[in-house]
């Protein structure tokens, strides 16, 4: 009967990272710098809010778009942070980041319509965009640090554009757009029937400048939906707690799409996430402080390795070549046999990824120093 099932189902290739780890996971002693997630734990307060949450029997649905006094706090949240003006009627609580971009595509998709992606590129968009009919278009933004140019940008707009996603700072490069270059890419935008679809999950860790969010800029704001939420900025990967902000007449759109697949986020999490916006708005800091004393230590080892790196600007990865005859599929699983190290091959994260290899740095600085003396062997062993 397999033969069967929807083709578009069919044709989804298991990802790149799940083959590897596939691989890899009978092994032992594997000293791994590859997670995707937060090392710390969810902050005590939000755990404790959630506890009362099912004691005082918050436990049925919610409002399909999220219980309101959560949709008021991120309201003022992302005004806050980042100078955003959304009423809680364009806030939808979604399940994880995730489902909010799921929503938005097959809230905007008809069949054969493009979207732009800048590769190497979160290796979860291309899916969704898929089963919701449409066709993934990868940019190529290696030659430019990974950062989508207007050139590049304008290059690949054709008639079937229906949308781009913006998704800074990136998943898997580290690298985020200044408020400078967005305003660039807003400027050839502006001019296009293009949906701006802008990936901020990790807006709360940057390190170099303040976060600007591409819905500042008014000319797009109302083609522009903002994809956020908690897994990365709270360490609540787990929680499931996502939010899309939207213009005001296409909110009504996505919270059908979303009414029907999940009816509302877990009721516990949106009291959990309520907790970590308010009296958690500064839960994110001192991890980010943690993520910025690792990003500099691992830094300044890839250097004296002779690595050829960017300094990440925000989120908690490193993305860089080794030298090597073989493809990052299988270096990465050589330094797995060799000196026991994992980490994500490049192409996992699509084509222009080949050739690199992820770091994650959402790990304990004794364990990245542990995984750097592996990965300095290993290159010493090469030259030989
Ligand atoms: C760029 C990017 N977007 C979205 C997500 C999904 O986030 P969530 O766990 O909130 O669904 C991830 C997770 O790694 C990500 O890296």
């Amino acid at each position: 009967m397999e033969h069967l099932i929807n083709t578009r189902v069919k044709n989804i290739e298991i990802s790149g990272i799940r083959k590897f780890f596939n691989l890899v996971n009978e092994k032992n002693d594997i000293l791994s710098l590859t997670i995707g997630q937060p090392d710390f734990f969810t902050p005590e307060h939000v755990k404790q809010t959630a506890i009362h949450a099912i004691q005082d029997n918050h436990t049925s649905y919610t409002p399909n778009a999220g219980i309101l006094p959560l949709r008021n706090a991120v309201s003022e949240y992302v005004k806050e942070l980042y100078q955003l003006d959304y009423k809680p009627e364009q806030v939808l609580i979604t399940v994880g980041a995730s489902q909010a971009i799921d929503i938005t595509l097959r809230t905007l998709l008809n069949a054969g319509d493009e979207v732009l992606l800048p590769g190497p590129v979160y290796p979860g968009y291309q899916p969704l965009i898929e089963l919701a009919g449409g066709k993934a278009t990868y940019i190529d933004t290696s030659n430019d640090n990974f950062k989508l140019t207007v050139d590049q940008l304008e290059k690949h707009i054709t008639p079937k554009t229906k949308c781009v996603i913006i998704p800074y700072p990136s998943n898997p490069t580290g690298v985020s757009l200044t408020e400078t270059e967005l305003r660039g890419l807003s400027d050839v935008l502006k001019k296009h029937h293009i949906f701006i679809i802008t990936d901020e999950i990790y807006s709360a860790l940057t390190y170099h400048e303040d976060h600007f969010s591409m819905a500042r800029i008014e000319e797009i704001k109302e083609k522009t939906i903002v994809i956020n939420g908690l897994s990365k900025s709270h360490a609540m990967t787990g929680w499931r707690i996502g939010f899309l902000l939207a213009p005001q007449w296409l909110a009504p759109h996505l919270t059908k799409v979303h009414q029907y697949n999940v009816s509302c986020a877990t009721s516990i999490s949106q009291h959990a996430a309520l907790a970590a916006i308010t009296n958690g708005k500064d839960d994110p800091i001192p991890m980010k402080q943690a993520y910025l004393e690792r990003r500099d230590y691992v830094y300044q080892r890839l250097k004296k390795m002779g690595l050829e790196v960017i300094k990440p600007d925000g989120a908690f990865y490193f993305f860089f070549k080794i030298n090597s005859e073989l493809s990052s599929f299988d270096l990465a699983l050589e330094l797995v046999n060799t000196v026991g190290l994992a980490l994500v091959p490049g192409d996992a994260f699509g084509s222009f990824g080949e050739g690199y290899i992820r770091l994650s740095y959402a790990y304990s600085l004794e364990t990245l120093t542990e995984g750097l003396n592996r990965l300095e062997d290993y290159l010493q062993r090469s030259k030989r």
